[in-house]
């Protein structure tokens, strides 16, 4: 997983262009970068551990060239170190890679048997190599890359410049995915089209197996077979995205800010009455839901399930996208499977998707960018309109996510008599006000802030729920661990005194909410259980409990489908302003990436 920019021009110097289309794509991974380019008539490489900036600042200012590559990674194969950094060169070949190869190992056997040695611990040095020996061999790159294509197994977009041939650039696609842009005077190859949105809005995208030979006159693609093939010029139509933190410190301040018209701009085609509603897709043809999502999106899928089940009597299940692909799934014909993603380009999702496409079961995308793999594969696509999520953390497109589902599971109760129209009327009137029950909740920062400042230097914190309040601890714990570090997990509250309550001492801090008449009582009995072993105990809840042994935040009273996005943004808020007191880097947390392209 990383991202991946080329550039050639006429007369324009490339390596800001590069760097900028890197910072754009680094929500695709940030532990190390690096740029080759040509320089007298020579491929020059710069690498270093760390974010694009830090590239930024070991390249020279005066430098300039009109040819290159550069990639900012995700680490897979070998630690993020300056040396792991692609560009990798072997011999005549020099290559930025975002995928896996698969049989490394055995490609890499197969070259020591042919003398070849290798400096890094990546597979896409051993890429590198396997194109130089093929280079070598055939002399001839259209019969280069299709031998590679041939012999490798995985996933990979790779751009290539060649020693000898330095007008073209080279790429070839497999799974991950590559644009091209075209400009007058540049055309640039990247990962995705938030790289070269700044240079030019025409762009071609290549399909798996095809590769592109790209020079400042001309972009030609080839099939698998190396022939030539004519494809649309795609036109990238800006969004009204504001992609500047304004005042805020932090983009997942911002984001988790811009609720208050990104819930309601993601609801707003469907609330206006019964027959917008009704524009939603008709799920009641089906026995049975599948949803299937990574981290937040997942989390996202586990209250769709509940409102599923619980309120229109809809079998749903909820699938990691990671493990659905090696289970038996049960699909058949008259189950629906729901993939919810943000970026819409999260590997796992996309192969649990080409599973169900290739048994041709019906499929339903919730996505919230555009023009994705995911978007362009399902069946029917509902986008969520949260617009840009630049914090690695999902804030903003969780709440989208499990917007447009409560309005699934509205419509699809109202279709199967499960839920009245009054009960409808009543929760499209609440989408209608979400502002106004949200921005009171967004604006409680000093409680947040005095949460924060009791549980900041903690190790572990637990979060604890029943039902819809479990999801929701689920997700909570995530956001914490996510950007403080702090190791949190949540549990069922009723679970607890099955093993985990043996954790549980003197001021162990734990969070939990009750928003359910129903299991409020449990809830709150197994909070007493925890109180009594010690636990120093937050509850989100919106009955009015008068407890001076718990902190409590109140949220306001709403109906089931509005009640998870007033319960998720305390949890967001907490766990921004620990990660806030603890210093770490909010929007671009250690290890992770916003958009995960490998499996
Ligand atoms: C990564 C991100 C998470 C996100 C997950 C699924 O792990 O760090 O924030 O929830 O991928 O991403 P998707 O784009 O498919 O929603």
């Amino acid at each position: 997983m990383c991202g991946i920019v080329g550039a050639i021009s006429k007369d324009r110097n490339i390596l800001p262009i590069l760097i900028t289309g890197l910072k754009n794509l680094e929500y695709r991974g940030y532990d190390s970068a690096g740029v080759a380019y040509l320089k007298n008539n020579k491929i020059n490489i710069i690498k270093t551990r760390g974010k694009v900036n830090k590239l930024e600042n070991k390249l020279n200012k005066n430098e300039i060239s009109n040819i290159g590559i550069a990639h900012t990674r995700w680490a897979t194969h070998g630690k993020a170190t300056s040396n792991n950094a692609h560009p990798h060169r072997y011999k005549h070949i020099t290559i930025v890679h975002n995928g896996i190869i698969e049989n490394y190992e055995e490609m890499k056997n197969t070259l020591l048997k042919e003398k070849y040695s290798f400096k890094t611990d990546t597979d896409t040095e051993i890429a590198a190599g396997l194109l130089n020996y093929y280079y070598e061999k055939f002399n001839d790159i259209n019969k280069v890359i299709k031998e590679f294509m041939n012999k490798v197994i995985g996933s990979y977009a790779i751009v290539i410049m060649i020693d000898n041939d330095v007008d073209n650039l080279y790429c070839l696609k497999k799974e991950s995915p590559i644009v091209i842009g075209i400009n007058d005077n540049i055309n640039i190859i990247a990962s995705d089209i938030r790289a070269i949105t700044k240079y030019t809005d025409k762009y071609y995208t290549l399909n798996d197996y095809e590769y592109a030979k790209v020079n400042i006159n001309d972009i030609i693609i080839y099939d698998k077979d190396n022939n030539i093939i004519k494809k649309d010029i795609k036109e990238y139509k800006e969004e009204n995205n504001n992609n500047s933190k304004g005042h805020y410190k932090h983009y997942m301040l911002k984001e988790i800010m811009e609720q208050k018209e990104t819930i309601y701009n993601t609801v707003k085609p469907y609330i206006n009455s019964i027959g917008s509603l009704l524009k939603l897709p008709d799920l009641t043809k089906y026995k049975e839901i599948s949803i299937v999502g990574c981290g937040t999106a997942y989390h996202a899928g586990l209250v769709a399930k509940y409102l599923f089940e619980e309120l229109t009597n809809t079998r749903c299940n909820v699938y990691l996208a990671s493990e659905y692909r090696y289970q038996n799934n049960f699909l058949s014909k008259d189950t629906l499977t729901i993939f919810i993603s943000q970026s819409g380009e999260t590997a796992d999702t996309i192969s649990a998707l080409k599973l169900v496409k290739s048994k041709n079961y019906p499929t339903l995308g919730i996505i919230n960018v555009k023009e994705t793999t995911i978007s362009s594969l399902v069946d029917t696509c509902l986008y969520t309109k949260a617009g840009n999520e630049i914090a690695v953390a999902s804030t903003k497109a969780y709440t989208a996510q499990i917007s447009i589902l409560s309005l699934l599971v509205l419509v699809t109760g109202y279709r199967n008599k499960t839920i009245n129209e009054n009960k409808v009327l009543e929760v499209l009137n609440e989408f209608k006000d979400i502002d106004n029950l949200v921005t009171p909740l967004l604006n409680k920062k000093n409680t947040y802030l005095s949460i924060a400042k009791k549980i900041y230097k903690e190790k572990d914190i637990f979060y604890i729920g029943r039902g819809l309040d479990y999801y929701l601890s689920m997700e909570g714990a995530l956001k914490l661990k996510e950007i403080s570090y702090i190791h949190s997990e949540s549990y069922a509250a009723g679970e607890l005194k099955h093993g985990t309550i043996s954790l549980i001492e003197k001021n162990t801090k734990v969070l939990s909410s009750a928003t359910n008449t129903k299991l409020n009582s449990k809830t709150i009995s197994n909070l007493k259980e925890v109180l009594a072993r010690g636990a120093d105990i937050y509850l989100i809840t919106d009955e009015n409990y008068k407890d001076d042994t718990f902190t409590i935040i109140n949220i306001p009273k709403a109906s089931y489908f509005i009640k998870p996005i007033l319960v998720i943004i305390p949890y967001q808020l907490i766990a921004y302003y620990t990660a806030l007191l603890k210093g770490t880097n909010i929007d671009k947390p250690k290890n992770l990436a916003k958009s995960v392209t490998v499996e």
